[in-house]
Order: structure tokens, then sequence, then C-alpha cells
């Protein structure tokens, strides 16, 4: 593996292989000292600009718990504040002798772009409205981790045929037209074998939605009923010019994980968001701290599904 930049690009083989390394990593978040000799001497640089939280730190921990160095410049504090090309600043920050990029993105397509200029390794961590490759993947490792706990059963390492993602159904609810992590979690899902049940008002459905494969309906309450993971996305007001809902009570009323929905919940069912939530909007506290939301585990899965991402494109002997 040379880049990640879409969720589309990765076989079976390599998204069980990601998911299993990470399995691993996972073990080091539990010990007092969360150190691995596995990069050392080499230089990650996390650029990164639009906000972030989860993202940009878990990739920093990762980085760091696997003893690369690792270096962060944002779009403020570099010279592309004082006009310089993206292009300039990647071929820059290249030429020092940088591994690895991991890079977000504003616009859609520019992380792909930045892979064509430079010898590192990249890494897409969110483009625009495009995609998110390594949330749909941490997705997955949550959701594994809890249809195989649901079954009675030990995490442990997976064969590509048998990640549990067969005959398993997935609501993705909210506001999909802005949304990269929709994108990427509908290619990784495909490749996995589950249903995707897109739910979303009409202003909220993306151009070409009908041809994603998907069932897409604007009935949460059918769809709820069906699903076997219920993810919620954040309503994107930063890229809403204009009214896409009529008001925020009518939204919450229709595409909300309100308390009611939440007693409607399959048995065993259990609730994603990617985060940054918006609470009492697309998602009540209720669902949001129950007992089967995988919100919290899905920032856990984050450190170690991007621990595996950087040792699968890192860890091998340099080409
Ligand atoms: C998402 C993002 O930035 O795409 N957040 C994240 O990475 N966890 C989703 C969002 O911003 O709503």
């Amino acid at each position: 593996m040379r880049h990640l930049l879409s969720a589309g690009d990765l076989s079976l083989a390599e998204i069980t292989s990601i998911l299993n390394i990470a399995e691993e990593m996972h073990t080091i978040q539990g010990r007092p000292i969360k150190k691995l000799p596995t990069l050392r001497g080499r230089t990650v640089i996390n650029m990164f600009f639009e906000d972030s939280t989860r993202t940009r730190t878990s990739f920093e921990m990762a980085g760091k718990w696997m003893s690369a160095d690792t270096i962060n410049v944002t779009g403020k504090g570099s010279s592309t504040s004082k006009g310089e090309s993206l292009r300039d600043t990647m071929l820059t920050l290249d030429a020092m002798g940088t591994d690895c990029f991991v890079i977000r993105h504003g616009s859609s397509g520019a992380v792909a772009q930045a892979a064509g200029w430079v010898k590192a390794h990249v890494v897409n961590a969110g483009d625009g409205t495009h995609e998110h490759p390594t949330q749909a993947l941490l997705d997955a490792f949550a959701m594994r981790r809890h249809f195989r706990s649901a079954e009675g059963g030990q995490s442990r390492t997976m064969e590509p045929g048998d990640n549990g993602f067969e005959g398993k159904t997935i609501a993705i609810v909210g506001d999909l037209l802005h949304s990269r992590v929709v994108r990427s979690n509908v290619l990784l899902q495909r490749t996995l074998g589950s249903k995707v049940i897109l739910v979303a008002p009409p202003t909220l459905l993306p151009t070409g939605v009908e041809q994603w494969g998907c069932e897409v309906t604007s009935d949460f309450d059918a769809a709820l009923e069906a699903s076997d993971i219920v993810m919620m996305l954040r309503v994107q007001r930063e890229r809403m010019q204009g009214g896409f809902f009529p008001t925020a009570r009518e939204y919450t009323e229709l595409y909300g994980l309100t308390p009611e929905r939440l007693a409607r919940l399959r048995p065993g069912a259990a609730i994603c968001h990617p985060g940054p939530m918006n609470r009492g909007l697309e998602i009540s506290s209720e669902a949001a701290d129950a007992a089967n939301s995988l919100i919290l585990d899905q920032v856990t899965a984050g450190v170690s599904v991007r621990m595996s991402v950087l040792y699968h494109l890192l860890g091998g002997s340099p080409e």
C-alpha cells in the first residue's frame, strides 16, 4: 500500500489485515507504557487545513506510540497563509525527508492531488465532502468488536471472509450531502458485505446517491427497525448556505435519534456517531450516552486503527 486516499481502494484482504493489526495495537492502549519501536526514525507530518479534535490527535498519538517523529502543520501557522500554494508547501516539506503526510483539506480531491506531487506516503484524513477512509475503518473496527461481543465471543483476528458483516444492516442517518464519512463508509461496507440504508431528508441527499448501491429512504423509523447499527451524522452547519430544513425542531422530530427512537432499536443494535455531536439536534444525550452507544469505542478505535494504517504504509522495508 503506497497511499490511503479512498476506502474504495482497499481490498477485502487489506481491510481485514488493517483491522487485525489494529486489534494487536488495541492491546497497547490498555498498557501503562504505550510505546513500540516500530516506526523509529520515520517522520510523519500531520497537515490539517481544517479543524479537528479526534482525527488529528489520534494520528499524532498513533505515530508517537510507534516511536515515529510526528510534526503538526496547520493552515494558519504555515506559509499557505502567506499565499504559498499547497503544491509548493508539499514539495518543501517533502524535500526535508518526510516519510508520510496525513492531510486534511477543505477541498474534495486536494489530498489525492497532493499525493501525486510527493515522494512520501499520503493518508487522506478528510478532503472536503469527499472521503475520510480512516474514519470508515475505525467505524468498522468498533462495529466488528461489537458484533463479536454480542455473539458472546472474544475479539480476535479474523479471516477476510469472516469479518462478521455479512447479513448485517447499517443505517447511516442525517446530513449525507456534506458527509465524507458516509461516502467512505458506503465504499468500505460494500467490500465488507453489509447492507447499508441511507436515511436523510430529500434536501440532504447527494446527487447520484441512487447509484451508490444502497437503499435510500426518508423514513427513519422503518430503517431503525431493520438495522443492527444506527450511525448518526452531524448536521454540518458550517458547510450549509441557506436552509436545508425548516427548523431544528422539525429535523430532530423526523431525523433525530430521540429517546423514543432509542427505545425502538432492535435488541443488540448499537449506535455510532463519528463526532463531534450536536446533542439535542441529530442525537439525544440519552442515545449518545446509552449502554449500546459505541461512540467512545469509535474514539478508542481511532488510535488503534491509525497505528495499523501507519504500520501498513511505513512499517515494512523502505521502498
Ligand atoms: C468527521 C469529519 O471531520 O469528517 N469528524 C471526524 O473526523 N470524526 C465528521 C464531522 O465533522 O461531522
